[in-house]
């Protein structure tokens, strides 16, 4: 398929354990014709290393956030906007939603108005997604799918995965246009041939908007 002149930018988000990485993967087969750009946040570059240290630490959660707000600079820097410039289609696991999601859990109490702190943080340089997959799921299904508790993050909790995915879908609401719900629960096949569908569909549409 010809992607010339589409240049999109298309995340997957959704709580630890929704199946995302999976979807990720599985794209890469269902896509491959298109020759996207596949990346993930954190750990697209170098900076995503200090990332890790700080989670496994616990260090503390502004530093902890605003490393990742690093590592998406990083990201932006070196891998998506070179992509998007050279007309390539982005699909990134992870991406700031996870930030306005997690981190407005974990910098509760710490800061005033944590989401619109880290909201400020990305103004003005960021990129907002043409598209936001979102992987919806019962907390409990999501806790089964996950490692042992003695080797989770400190996010992957009960009570921090629930106010994380009640936090990501008040931001489908308020964006409806952006995101699309995906329900996790399916078949992954089924999952991977939905949301491969809906891309071709926005690659095409796009297309024909920038015709007319
Ligand atoms: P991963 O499991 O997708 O590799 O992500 C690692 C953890 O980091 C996961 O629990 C979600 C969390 N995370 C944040 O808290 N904020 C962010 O901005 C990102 C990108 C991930």
């Amino acid at each position: 398929m010809d992607t010339e002149g589409k240049v999109l930018l298309i995340t997957l988000e959704g709580i630890d354990g929704s199946g995302k990485s999976t979807l990720h993967l599985a794209l890469k087969v269902l896509l491959a014709d298109l020759n996207p750009v596949f990346t993930r946040e954190p750990g697209a570059t170098w900076v995503g290393e200090s990332v890790r240290r700080a989670i496994a630490e616990q260090i503390d959660p502004v530093t902890e956030a605003t490393l990742f707000v690093a590592d998406h600079a990083a990201h932006l820097a070196k891998i998506i906007r070179p992509a998007l410039a050279d007309g390539k289609l982005v699909i990134s696991d992870r991406y700031s939603d996870s930030r306005y999601a997690y981190q407005a859990v974990t910098l509760k109490g710490v800061i005033q108005k944590p989401e619109e702190w880290l909201r400020a943080m990305h103004n003005g340089w960021s990129i907002i997604p043409d598209k936001t997959f979102l992987c919806v799921l019962p907390i409990d299904e999501a806790l089964a799918r996950l490692k042992p508790t003695n080797e989770r993050e400190h996010f992957e909790k009960r009570e921090i995965l629930e106010k994380v995915q009640d936090n990501y879908l008040k931001f489908a609401r308020a964006e409806p246009s952006r995101f699309v719900i995906v329900d996790a629960m399916k078949e992954k096949e089924e999952i991977a041939q939905f949301v491969a569908d809906a891309i071709r569909q926005i690659l095409q549409s796009s297309r024909s908007r920038r015709r007319r």
